[in-house]
């Protein structure tokens, strides 16, 4: 009842605080464009769609960071947050790429299939947004059912190579700063050593017991 209780308050505050940075950026193309504020730098286009990406790989971290802190902390309930965050890292990355075809590339579709050929960060991108779709496909229950449990979770363990493709792509679009894109990495490293780490503590015991 209580877990019931919380996930009423906690669910629709995920909900919200995941549409903020999209709200941010709103306000702040509307406050520039009205108010002749400079929240978006001399370069609106290119500063949104790098929010955007940059919001898409944060929520796909923040989805991995869920069950280690649901298993440390003991608070399995906190599971039921991550499929939120998931579809909300896949709709950040929609939005990335529909700002790079409508607004930088004016919708000429000849030059993304030309950039995607040519720039290998570009082709990172595709690669690792078409990974992404049948996570985002499967993420009802319906879905889950359909599946089966077991083959659900392995094929969302691509969530992994995804979030490395996604650091990948970031780092071959810098040219200068490093900063950003160490720092992802790393932690999606610290959270790839954690999870290989409690799968070996789980398998442990029965590996002893049947010897
Ligand atoms: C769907 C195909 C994708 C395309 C066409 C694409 C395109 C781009 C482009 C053009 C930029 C540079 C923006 C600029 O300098 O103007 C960029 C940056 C970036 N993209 Fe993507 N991207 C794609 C997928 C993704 C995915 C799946 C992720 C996350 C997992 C991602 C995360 C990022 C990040 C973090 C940056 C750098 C943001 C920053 O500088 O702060 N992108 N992308």
């Amino acid at each position: 009842m209580a877990i019931k209780r919380s996930r009423m308050v906690f669910k629709p505050l995920v909900f919200i605080t995941s549409l903020l940075p999209l709200g941010w950026l709103i306000f702040a193309l509307y406050s520039d464009t009205v108010l002749g504020t400079k929240y978006m730098t001399a370069d609106p286009i290119q500063k949104l769609d790098r929010e955007l990406g940059d919001w898409a790989l944060i929520l796909i971290i923040i989805s991995l960071t869920v069950r280690p802190l649901a298993e440390i902390f003991k608070k399995g309930e906190l599971v039921a947050y991550r499929r939120m965050i998931g579809l909300f890292a896949f709709f950040y990355v929609c939005l990335h790429l529909s700002a790079y075809v409508g607004l930088n590339l004016q919708l000429d579709i000849d030059e993304f299939i030309k950039d995607i050929t040519k720039r290998i960060f570009i082709t990172i991108g595709i690669i690792t947004f078409t990974l992404l779709l049948p996570l985002a496909i499967t993420s009802t229950k319906g879905m889950i059912k359909r599946i089966g449990g077991k083959r659900w979770q392995k094929l969302h363990m691509l969530i992994y190579p995804i979030s490395l493709l996604g650091v990948f792509h970031f780092y071959m679009m810098v040219r200068a700063d490093f900063t950003r894109p160490s720092i992802y990495l790393a932690v999606i490293l610290v959270l790839l050593g954690y999870r290989i780490w409690a799968k070996r503590k789980k398998s442990r015991p029965k590996k002893v017991a049947a010897a």
